[in-house]
């Protein structure tokens, strides 16, 4: 099977890509489950019951977040009762919702996702090693295909992650950075690695918000209120090909498309097989 990954979508520039380029990457790599992370899908930081139900309308099967899942009141209660949206696993157990699912393609083969959080650089967290170790094991004789989305900052703690888990998973993806790595690979063992899929959203920003407020605060060290940016939105993500039986990831390979190139693609499918080139 092949499973779309898409990084950090942040705020209604993103949103509105994915409602434009979602259904023709579907179509263009043959996707049969689609896994997106959506911490900054409601203006940039968190996620609302509106937002949330929009995305999983434009084909996404399962949503993941990170620190900034209750930056909006009403996840409290949305995370609770959507089970296809996850907070990281290693959360305290009194926070609401769930960090690991299991759903199934259109076609009816399951996949698992853990969604769990880094502790460098990040606030407090359990131990996410040991936890994603736990969850892999109770998964396994159910499901064979299993994603972990690692939302962390440290570099080393997601390369860290993608060996502890190489032979064990079908795939670990970083998230959180928002900024999209080259390193993505087929680890020993049959498990595709990125260190961040990147960030679904406006690209002529800081890490999705309006320049300009981000440079003062950086210049000046004094508070200033971030917006979202608007300019440059990008469709940022890895597909994933795995076999169903073993799990085992055979390919991945990272998106990183404007809108023209989403359209640039679209015609591309429709002058037919052959004659792209
Ligand atoms: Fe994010
Ligand atoms: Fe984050």
């Amino acid at each position: 099977m092949r499973i779309l990954f898409i990084g950090d979508i942040f705020g209604r520039p993103g949103r509105d890509l994915v409602r434009y380029a979602l259904p023709i990457a579907l179509e263009r790599f043959a996707i049969d489950f689609t896994i997106a992370n959506v911490e900054n899908a409601a203006a940039g930081s968190g996620i609302t019951r509106e937002t949330g139900d929009e995305l999983l309308s434009r084909g996404i099967d399962v949503m993941t977040t990170g620190n900034h899942v209750w930056d909006k009141r009403e996840a409290l209660t949305y995370v609770g009762a959507e089970p296809r949206l996850l907070r990281p696993l290693n959360m305290s157990a009194l926070a609401p919702g769930r960090g690991v699912t299991m759903a199934r393609t259109a076609a009816g083969r399951p996949v698992s996702v853990i969604n769990v959080m880094g502790r460098v650089f990040m606030p407090p967290v359990d131990d996410p090693f040991a936890a994603v170790s736990a969850a892999v094991e109770r998964l396994r004789d159910a499901c064979r295909v299993i994603v972990i989305d690692f939302h962390a900052e440290a570099t080393a703690e997601k390369v860290a992650m993608g060996w502890h888990l190489a032979g064990k998973v079908t795939a670990v993806i970083g998230t959180h950075t928002h900024v999209q790595t080259a390193d993505a690979r087929i680890l020993p063992g049959g498990t595709a690695y990125i260190t961040d899929a990147g960030m679904t959203g406006p690209h002529d920003s800081i890490i999705g918000v309006v320049r300009e407020a981000a440079l003062k605060r950086f210049l000046s060290g004094l508070p200033a209120r971030l917006e979202p940016a608007e300019e440059n939105p990008r469709l940022q993500a890895v597909v994933v090909t795995a076999d169903d039986e073993t799990g085992r990831a055979t390919a991945v390979e990272r998106i990183d498309w404007s809108a023209d190139d989403a359209t640039r693609a679209r015609a591309e499918m429709a002058d037919g097989p052959g004659r792209a080139n």
